[in-house]
């Protein structure tokens, strides 16, 4: 498990190219909700799971004062090289969002492209229960997830990309145990070497599948003001293909 953010981590912004390329959109939207639905101004933010930094570095372009924190060093290693390059002043920090022990420290707290979704029921809750403590009053908690049993193809989906003098081939393909709201995420991504030697790596991760209503009602449990929205849109239509959980402390 975890290929992506270890073995893979130095192809982790080509493979998600075209999202990172979104980004600006994405946080966009973010600023809208720290607007419109925080109860407090945001100037400091923990970016859970932050991975590669794509969203925490957008952050900081916009002023914001970011921690970033993730359990993958190999993940970390790239987002701070990033940083460095662009003369962003931002922490990232080694750790697992389950075990942070941080006390009325955030104005918001995000947690970005489905990471949320690696937690099962309990193990969201035990999430929760930490990332409300990190927050001041009135802070925000925000997160998104995919809607996948709305219209997502189960696959295959193939695509490549090219780094350097690299080629990539990536295979995506889906399994969903409906009765246990389990999706096993499978990936192949085959790497061309200019000399035309392959190496191919496999990705199987166990993610969560949640409706909107259960987030809602689990979120409920820690937070005062929980809404789903749809995405990148403050309201909800039935043929979204992504969520956003926000959810104020
Ligand atoms: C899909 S990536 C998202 C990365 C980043 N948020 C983004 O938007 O590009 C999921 C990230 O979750 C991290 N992750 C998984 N389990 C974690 C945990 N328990 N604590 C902290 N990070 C975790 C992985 O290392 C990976 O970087």
């Amino acid at each position: 498990m975890h290929e992506l953010y270890t073995v893979l981590a130095e192809y982790y912004d080509t493979i998600y190219r075209r999202r990172a390329e979104r980004i600006m959109e994405e946080i966009d939207f973010v600023e809208e909700i720290f607007r419109e639905d925080a109860g407090r101004p945001v100037k400091g933010v923990l970016d859970l799971a932050c991975g590669t930094g794509i969203p925490t570095l957008e952050l900081a372009r916009r002023g914001y004062d970011v921690i970033g924190l993730d359990l993958h060093e190999e993940m970390l290693e790239i987002a701070r090289r990033k940083a460095k390059k662009e003369g962003l002043k931002i922490k990232f920090i080694q750790g697992d969002a389950l075990k942070i022990e941080f006390e009325e420290e955030f104005d918001a707290v995000t947690m970005f492209f489905s990471s949320i979704t690696y937690f099962d029921d309990s193990a969201i809750q035990q999430l929760f229960n930490s990332v409300k403590r990190a927050l001041r009053p009135g802070g925000v908690f925000i997160a998104d997830f995919p809607a996948w049993h709305y219209g997502g193809r189960d696959g295959p989906i193939v695509w490549d990309e090219v780094k350097g003098d690299e080629r990539l081939v990536i295979t995506d393909w889906r399994e969903v145990e409906p009765a246990f709201q389990k999706l096993h995420f499978k990936r192949l991504v085959q790497i061309i070497k200019p000399d035309g030697s392959v190496k191919a790596f496999f990705v199987n991760d166990e993610l969560n599948i949640y409706t909107p209503r259960e987030m809602r009602l689990l979120a409920e449990r820690y937070f005062t003001g929980v809404r789903i929205y749809g995405n990148l849109h403050r309201d909800l239509n039935p043929k979204e293909g992504r969520y956003w959980l926000v959810a104020i402390e």
